[in-house]
Parts: C-alpha cells; sequence; structure tokens
C-alpha cells in the first residue's frame, strides 16, 4: 500500500491508476465496519484508495475533536492487509489552505434527525467531502448505512454539485451483541457496551411491530420508547420513523418507505442506529 501525505505526493500516484477508482473517506480508528466498506471497493473497483482525516470542520467546540481516538498504525496494519493501493492522510492545513473556501451547499436535511443537536455537522461533512472528491477524483463512493442521514446527504449532493460518482450503500456491520460498530463505542464500559445491545434489539421490535400490522407512529413510539427507556444509563435523544428518501417524519401513519433511526446517550457516549425493512 502506498501513502500520501500531500496532495501533490497524492496526485503523482492517483494518475498512474486507470479504471475504477473506489474511494472510502474515514476518519480512522478504523474497525470492521470501515473494513466491510474497504473490501466493497476492493470487489467492485480496480483500485481502492482510503482516507483518514479527523475533519475538524465537522466537530463543534464541545464535541470529541481533539480526544477523538487515533490509531494510525493500527490501522495502516488493517489497510495492508487488504491490499488498499493508496492511503490519503491529509493535514488539514492542506485540506483547509488560506484561499479554501466552503462550498455553497446547503439542504433541508441538513437540520433534521442528527442535524437538530448537532447544527454545524453536515455543513462540515459536506465541505471535506467534496473536498475529498475533487482531489481524489473516484468513479465510485463508499459509505455506511451506520450514518444513514449523512449517506442520504451525500447521495443528494454528489447528484446536485454534478460529480460523477457513483455513491455505494454498505450494510452497518454489528458486534456480537447487535450493537452497531463504531469508533466511538470505545468509550463505553463493559456494562454500558453490554446494555447497549437494547439499542438493536429495540429497532427490531420496531419491524416487528410494522410487520405484524402496526402502522400508527404514536402507538410505534409508545412502545419503544418504554422499551429503551428501561435501560440504566440510557437517555434518548431522539427515536424518529421517517420517510427513507426525504427524512421527513411521518405524521400519523407510516408506509413502505420508512426507516426507523434513534440516537441515544449511553452514559456520556452518542450513539446512532437505523433499521429498515430489507
Ligand atoms: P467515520 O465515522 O470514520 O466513518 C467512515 C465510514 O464508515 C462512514 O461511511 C460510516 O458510515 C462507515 N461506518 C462506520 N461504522 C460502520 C458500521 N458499523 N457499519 C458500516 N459502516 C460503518 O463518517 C465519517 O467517518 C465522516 O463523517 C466522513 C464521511 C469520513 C467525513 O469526514
Amino acid at each position: 500500500m502506498k501513502i500520501a501525505k500531500s496532495i501533490s505526493a497524492f496526485s503523482n500516484i492517483r494518475n498512474t491508476f486507470k479504471g475504477s477508482i473506489g474511494f472510502v473517506p474515514t476518519m480512522g480508528a478504523l474497525h470492521d465496519g470501515h473494513l466491510s466498506l474497504v473490501k466493497k471497493s476492493n470487489n467492485q473497483c480496480n483500485y481502492t484508495i482510503v482516507s483518514i482525516f479527523v475533519n475538524p470542520k465537522q466537530f463543534a467546540p464541545n464535541e470529541d475533536f481533539k480526544h477523538y481516538p487515533r490509531t494510525l498504525e493500527d490501522d495502516i496494519k488493517k489497510l495492508n492487509l487488504l491490499n488498499v493501493d493508496l492511503l490519503f492522510i491529509p493535514t488539514a492545513n492542506e485540506i483547509y489552505h488560506e484561499q479554501y473556501t466552503d462550498i455553497n451547499y446547503d439542504s433541508a436535511m441538513f437540520s433534521v434527525l442528527e442535524g437538530i443537536t448537532r447544527p454545524h455537522f453536515f455543513k462540515g461533512v459536506c465541505n471535506v467531502v467534496a473536498r475529498l472528491f475533487d482531489i481524489i477524483k473516484p468513479t465510485d463512493a463508499f459509505f455506511g448505512e451506520k450514518d444513514f442521514q449523512q449517506l442520504r446527504i451525500i447521495e443528494d449532493m454528489t447528484q446536485n454539485q454534478n460529480y460523477n460518482i457513483n455513491i455505494r450503500p454498505c450494510k452497518i456491520i454489528r458486534e456480537e451483541n447487535g450493537l452497531a460498530m463504531s469508533s466511538r463505542n470505545e468509550y463505553l464500559n463493559e456494562n454500558n457496551r453490554n446494555n447497549a445491545k437494547i439499542i438493536f434489539e429495540t429497532l427490531k421490535l420496531g419491524i416487528k411491530l410494522i410487520n405484524d400490522g402496526e402502522k400508527k407512529i404514536s402507538n410505534i413510539y409508545d412502545v419503544l420508547i418504554k422499551k429503551l427507556s428501561s435501560t440504566p444509563n440510557l437517555s434518548i435523544d431522539y427515536i424518529k420513523i421517517i420517510d427513507y428518501k426525504s427524512l421527513i417524519e411521518f405524521s400519523d401513519i407510516i408506509d413502505n418507505n420508512f426507516i426507523i433511526c434513534v440516537a441515544v446517550y449511553m452514559g456520556n457516549t452518542r450513539l446512532i442506529d437505523n433499521i429498515y425493512n430489507e
């Protein structure tokens, strides 16, 4: 695996690649969820490029930018084992150079779900992803359904900004107890990590209720909130049943295009997850 730490070093190598080029943007602290994206890119594309960049623009001052887990040596080992072609590890100064200006992109989807507690977040994500798309020039880019709202926003941004890139959604990879893998799971103590299995159990209960015929959103919320609330150290940020495409919450009766999205705090750690009918 080649490693580039500057845009010019990156471009010299990138320009030798011909054919389909899969791109997996990450913030590092890689786990099997990230690696599943890399494997999918390897299977579908001639070349795979991974980036590791903890993007300051998507963290609010009160969030964990400084303490976000950074495990570069381990990450490199994992990517080497998967035969990644090129790893890009830019500095913040190169990504956001002196003449850099934010892209002019906004969306109604920025301000729902995650956007309510994290109003800065999706603007920051779109800025860095657009910047990386411009530098990397992939044919395909891989995003996890774990961050479903991010995936939908990137799909729309790619279309609206006329990027000629196929956005490839990737399934959520879970720990043995059902907890969706996340770099932030490392913050959980053993008890909380174990108890966090309630999140996926609640989502599966939602699917069961709906598939058994319950379509009234308030009835579904009642059951799911009750189940989640029974867990020690857990507080609910939101649980919402929304339209898969628009991310708009159903007002009364849900239809088949639903997805259930949830965010909770386990202790101080914020965890998100979602489920929809396959
Ligand atoms: P990060 O949290 O490092 O995630 C990188 C990619 O891995 C995202 O597409 C995310 O959805 C995916 N991913 C994380 N956990 C997963 C899991 N358990 N199963 C499947 N996929 C999973 O998301 C970001 O970084 C950043 O916002 C980024 C897009 C890199 C922009 O800075």
